[in-house]
């Protein structure tokens, strides 16, 4: 089955945690794609992380191991000619592939906003990922990335859901007479670094707040203009953003931001928590968001347009700021150690060119 030249792949059994291992699979196949890649990097994020845990994730049809990584960086090996995309170019392949039946948003290239669930996602959902040495992508399906932002260029995919998260909260905005000028991210990972540095293109008044008050969070805040805090969330209540961009997911920080809805106040949910019962008293919100105009919205995934809004927003962000999210980057052989959250941690990538 395995080739002469067997290509090394991240995979792993999902729904069964700790399942991950690094193992020789056949070249791909060429139904995945007439663009032939050799991997340069590999982002490694939550959702990862939770599909290591066994939580989430879904192998394709008739396998039954799933080739992790969504968050891709590749040099083109081989394309056909006149595809677009010339050997020796990088490029970041999009996650999600739209349903097959195809529902109206799929159909018009808005399969970020799948209507049936029918949708693959790469590394995710029923397909597999880009965790591998050498993987195919269709030309509808790559993106290509400026080379001189060298292995910066994996932070492709994560901005991507951003600038659709950015996106999504200019529609939103109601006021008529007045922008939204103040945002609080929550959560200083790489999508609330992101989603703080795609407001500070904008010119927004950023503050981000988050768990850690040591480490390099602060400085990376301080540096885009904005402001950092942490400590108690409540006391964020008087800063009465515009906009709220949640990307922690996590229960407690969610149901302080409900509890505090600003007039006209704009909050989108971007993070992915774990399930958490708790009590929430559905008469008090609806009162808060009626009597305030308020919008609650989540948003995930990206389609083309966004993933382009990313590499503009990348081609104008400060190098050595982008950097700096990067805070480890570990060689394949080491895979493991990506997988395994740490301290200080911001984004880790697994770079398939470190031997
Ligand atoms: C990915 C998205 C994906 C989502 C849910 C995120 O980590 O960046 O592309 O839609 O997970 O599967």
């Amino acid at each position: 089955m395995i080739g002469a030249d067997p290509v090394r792949a991240i995979t792993i059994l999902p729904g069964v945690a700790n399942s991950a291992r690094l193992e020789d699979v056949p070249e791909p196949p060429k139904d995945d794609g007439a663009i032939l890649v050799d991997t340069i990097a590999l982002g490694v994020c939550g959702t990862d992380h939770e599909i290591v845990a066994g939580h989430y994730g879904e192998a394709p049809d008739g396998q039954k191991r799933l080739i992790l990584g969504h968050e891709s960086l590749g040099r083109v090996r081989e394309a056909p000619s006149r595809c677009g995309f010339a050997v020796g170019e990088h490029i970041v392949g999009i996650v999600r592939q739209p349903d097959p039946v195809p529902c109206p948003a799929c159909a018009t290239g808005e399969w970020d906003m799948c209507r049936n669930g029918l949708y693959t996602e790469h590394g995710i959902k029923g397909r597999n990922g880009f965790g591998a040495e050498r993987f195919r992508i269709a030309p509808d399906f790559a993106v290509k990335v400026d080379p001189a932002l060298g292995i910066l260029g994996v932070l492709l995919e994560p901005t991507s859901v951003v600038a659709k998260a950015w996106d999504h909260c200019d529609r939103v905005w109601r006021l008529k007479s007045a922008p939204a000028r103040t945002l609080l991210v929550t959560g200083a990972g790489p999508i609330g670094l992101l989603g703080a540095l795609l407001g500070a293109q904008r010119g927004y008044e950023v503050h981000v707040y988050d768990h850690n008050a040591s480490g390099p969070k602060p400085a990376l805040v301080r540096d885009l203009g904005g402001i950092y805090h942490s400590g108690e969330l409540d006391e964020l209540a008087a800063l009465a953003p515009d906009l709220v961009m949640e990307c922690t997911g996590v229960p407690q920080v969610i149901a302080a931001l409900l509890s505090h809805v600003a007039a006209d106040s704009v909050i989108c949910l971007a993070g992915v928590g774990a399930p958490a019962k708790r009590e929430f008293d559905i008469g008090a919100f609806n009162r808060m968001m009626v009597l305030n105009n308020g919008t609650v919205f989540g948003t995930v995934n990206a389609n083309r347009r966004h993933y382009a809004a990313a590499a503009d927003a990348l081609a104008r962000a400060d190098r050595d700021w982008l950097a700096r999210l990067i805070t480890r980057r570990v060689p394949l052989d080491n895979f493991t150690d990506a997988l395994t959250k740490q301290k200080g941690d911001i984004k880790v990538v697994i770079d398939f060119a470190q031997a």
